[in-house]
């Protein structure tokens, strides 16, 4: 079995609450591959500019501190990337109240989409990689052999959503969290820069009734096909 074909790239696409972080990172346990939270990337953004009191509109400096992102390899159990800016881990900081109310501004400026672009794609280069986020299979990686677009009903990605909020310490009512849920669709969908579609060739996966386990069934069935088994 050539080499090569072992080493695929795995595109994981959909909007918050979707389950695609569950799901990404399950996928790369279980095929041993790299996993890469994209989101945590621009989180990393927004958290340092907090840190520096920099003006959000301020697209240049951003961009700056977007080109000093790096993604140390996963570590722990958890399996969640830890991400540096000029050197200091903000890993702790990426789930804030602050950072999840900002971190959209953030990720609708062209230049630190462009920086942290050109981050993620020698990350995505060697393959073995599943990596996540909204632009992924239609901009990133437009190359990846799996793509997949989550989706669910509004009410479960509410839900989920919430579950995260709470496993991160906070407690959010359904009611923010549908509304938190209806701006980031919004931001995400109208963003000039990428915004989130379907890639071309990605297969949609809607998660509304699907257990976790089934749903990466579903992408490592995906995977053997991509890999000629
Ligand atoms: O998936 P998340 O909630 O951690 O993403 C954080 C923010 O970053 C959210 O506003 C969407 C945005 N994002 C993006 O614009 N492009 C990506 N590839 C990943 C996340």
């Amino acid at each position: 079995m050539a080499q090569r074909r072992d080493a695929v790239a795995i595109a994981i696409d959909g909007p918050m609450g979707s389950g695609k972080s569950t799901v990404a990172r399950e996928v790369a346990r279980r095929l041993n591959f790299r996993y890469v939270d994209t989101g945590a990337m621009y989180r990393a953004v927004a958290a340092a500019a907090l840190r520096r009191g920099l003006s959000l509109d301020d697209a240049e400096a951003l961009a700056a501190l977007a080109r000093r992102v790096q993604v140390a390899p996963a570590s722990g159990e958890e399996g969640t990337s830890r991400v540096l800016v000029d050197g200091e881990d903000l890993s702790g900081e990426l789930r804030s109240v602050e950072v999840n109310r900002v971190v959209s501004r953030v990720a609708r400026l062209p230049a630190v989409r462009a920086a942290l672009g050109a981050i993620q794609r020698a990350l995505g280069a060697p393959g073995g990689v599943v990596m996540e986020g909204r632009d992924i299979g239609s901009v990133i990686l437009p190359d990846a052999e799996v793509k997949v677009y989550l989706t669910a009903s509004p009410e479960a990605r509410a839900r989920r959503r919430q579950a995260e909020l709470a496993a991160a310490g906070q407690v959010v009512s359904l009611e923010d969290v549908r509304r938190i849920e209806a701006e980031d669709d919004r931001a995400a969908l109208t963003r000039e820069a990428a915004p989130l579609r379907v890639a071309p060739g990605a297969v949609v996966i809607d998660s509304t009734h699907a257990p976790v386990g089934e749903v990466v069934e579903r992408i490592l069935a995906l995977v053997r096909r991509a890999r000629g088994l």
